[in-house]
């Protein structure tokens, strides 16, 4: 049970992209009404469909049953406006890309349509919730919750305290959490939190050895699994996040933490050619057909 003050019911996810569609499932399936929000109407439509394929694929792994499946695919909503996604809200989720003018735009509007009492949480993987709930007339109802990709998977949701945000605020964002089925950690505010900053490291250097031929992307992914014991080498990673996304990551991270973030030319290489991973179905490597290394 909710004890809080502010019990949040329904939840609007804002962007549907990798992120936003997942964060839309999660909170779907933990029962809460959820409106899911892009002005992209393709991207709703592929949202939808993923959306699906994860409620069948849970079905078929036993992870729910058909009858909670389409109970939670009736608790979800999608739209392609922002107010009407914002109208009801208790919470809102934003998952729009990791660029900071972007955010602003968006965080403004949503402060001009949502209720007074709805609280505000963004999915930055590095940027400050302070910052974002400045653009707000409520920086105290305003927090990070970095979800992790896939979110169907991934047990964390890495909690970020602005300056201004309150105690209920925080209590709120971890019990929602919770109920999705989530561990939260709850860290201070610096760019990039603890998970970003260790991440696009480890993601930039990784191209760095590819660029300067120490081996081939394949062999990396290996060495790096087998030796290190990650479950998924930097190139699998960087293609499931999404090369952009990485790149925005480390463009912000450059900017307020210094030369060791630059991103690696081959990197800004592969995004201006639109190879973005997964999404865009190349990336290090082309998913098109089964997957194979592209250099
Ligand atoms: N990709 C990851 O693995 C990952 C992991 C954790 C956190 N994040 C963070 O989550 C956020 C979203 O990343 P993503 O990978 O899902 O990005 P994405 O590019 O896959 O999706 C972003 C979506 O936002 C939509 N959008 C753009 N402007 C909008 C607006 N004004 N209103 C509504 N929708 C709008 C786009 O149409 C797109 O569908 C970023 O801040 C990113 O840093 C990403």
């Amino acid at each position: 049970m909710n004890t809080l003050n502010n019990p949040v019911n329904t939840i609007a996810v804002i962007g549907s992209g990798v992120m936003g569609r997942g964060i839309a499932y999660v909170s779907a399936a933990a029962g809460f009404q959820t409106i899911l929000v892009d002005i992209n109407v393709r991207a709703l439509e592929g949202a939808e469909s993923e959306i699906d394929r994860t409620f069948h694929k849970g079905v078929e792994r036993g992870k729910l049953t058909s009858e909670q499946a389409s109970e939670a695919k009736g608790r979800l909503l999608f739209s392609s406006s922002m107010e009407e996604g914002a109208r009801q809200a208790d919470l809102i989720i934003e998952a729009v890309p990791e660029d900071i003018a972007i955010k602003q735009q968006v965080f403004v509007e949503l402060d001009r349509c949502a209720p007074k009492e709805c609280l505000f949480a963004t999915n930055t993987s590095t940027m400050s919730p302070t910052e974002i709930g400045s653009f707000t007339s409520r920086p105290e109802q305003t927090i990070a919750m970095h979800f992790f990709n896939p979110v169907h998977k991934m047990p964390l949701v890495e909690i970020v305290r602005g300056l201004e945000t309150s105690d209920s605020t925080a209590e709120a964002a971890d019990w929602t959490a919770g109920r999705m089925g989530k561990e939260t950690v709850v860290v201070n505010e610096f760019p990039g939190f603890v998970t970003s900053r260790i991440s696009a490291l480890v993601g930039n250097e990784a191209f760095y050895m590819l660029q300067e031929g120490v081996g081939s992307a394949e062999e990396i992914d290996r060495a790096i699994k087998l030796g290190l014991n990650y479950p998924m080498g930097p190139f699998e990673l960087g293609d499931l996040v999404g090369l952009d996304t990485r790149l925005n990551n480390l463009n912000y991270l450059h900017k307020t933490l210094g030369e060791k973030y630059r991103p690696c030319p081959l990197l800004v290489k592969y995004v201006k050619a639109g190879r973005l991973g997964r999404k865009s179905g190349k990336g290090v490597f082309d998913y098109t057909a089964h997957r194979e290394e592209v250099r």
